[in-house]
């Protein structure tokens, strides 16, 4: 029998290191890459540019809307209704508003059904990272890990991520205030059964990325 294509499922706070984590798992391995807060944040630029605001008018956009994601570990982009935001979804506007949607429930289900169509799709394999793929989105995958980093490290790699311009106080703040806003979404500061953790607070991206891969290579055996 053909062996079933690797899922390895990554969940993690904000500022854990798991979107290059992610990234660097499936470069490794030649894996496709799903960045799933990508599609909340698309789903929160276009609520944005609608004018949606109550819960009803967010569910409606999201439901209605054409999501394009593509998987290449190396360029992955997202459209939404025909427009690439593959950049405009990392504005600081959509961050700061993007809880707002990722609490609409009818926007995890539809969501999460879309999460589970890409993954299935997946032929080569697939690493997806976002805070409820251990748990909601793939819960059967072989390999579940939950990247965890005490909070100053987080804040230290949001910082040089933004650059030199922003104080720390401001960006301590980010942090805390996003694990506030997402922990209404799902509660990753605790492995769910079967899950490892690895904390990268001492480690580097390319350390964190070879335990992954080991714990990948022993699922495969
Ligand atoms: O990982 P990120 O910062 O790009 O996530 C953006 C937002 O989407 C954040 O508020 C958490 C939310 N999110 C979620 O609720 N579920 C996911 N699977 C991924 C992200």
């Amino acid at each position: 029998p053909t062996p079933q294509p690797l899922v390895v499922a990554i969940d993690g706070p904000s500022g854990s290191g798991k979107s290059s984590t992610a990234r660097g798992v499936a470069r490794r391995l030649g894996l496709d890459f799903l960045d799933t807060g990508a599609m909340y944040r698309a789903c929160a630029w276009e609520a944005a540019r609608t004018g949606a605001e109550t819960p009803e008018q967010i569910a409606a956009v999201v439901t209605a809307a054409e999501l394009q994601v593509t998987t290449d570990p190396d360029d992955p982009r997202i459209s939404i209704n025909g427009t690439d935001v593959t950049r405009e979804i990392r504005d600081p506007e959509v961050s700061a508003t993007v809880s707002r949607v990722a609490t609409v429930p009818e926007v995890r289900v539809d969501l999460v059904l879309r999460q589970q169509q890409i993954i299935g799709e997946a032929t080569r394999g697939i690493v997806a990272e976002g805070r409820d793929i251990t748990t909601v989105v793939a819960p059967h995958a072989p390999v579940r890990v939950l990247l965890v980093a005490d909070p100053d490290a987080r804040v230290a790699r949001r910082q040089a991520e933004l650059g030199e311009k922003v104080d720390t106080a401001q960006v301590t703040d980010q942090v805390i205030r996003r694990d506030r806003d997402d922990s209404t979404v799902a509660t990753f500061t605790e492995a769910a059964e079967g899950v490892t953790v690895v904390d990268s607070t001492h480690l580097s991206l390319d350390e964190v990325v070879d335990r992954i891969v080991r714990l990948a290579e022993e699922a495969a055996r």
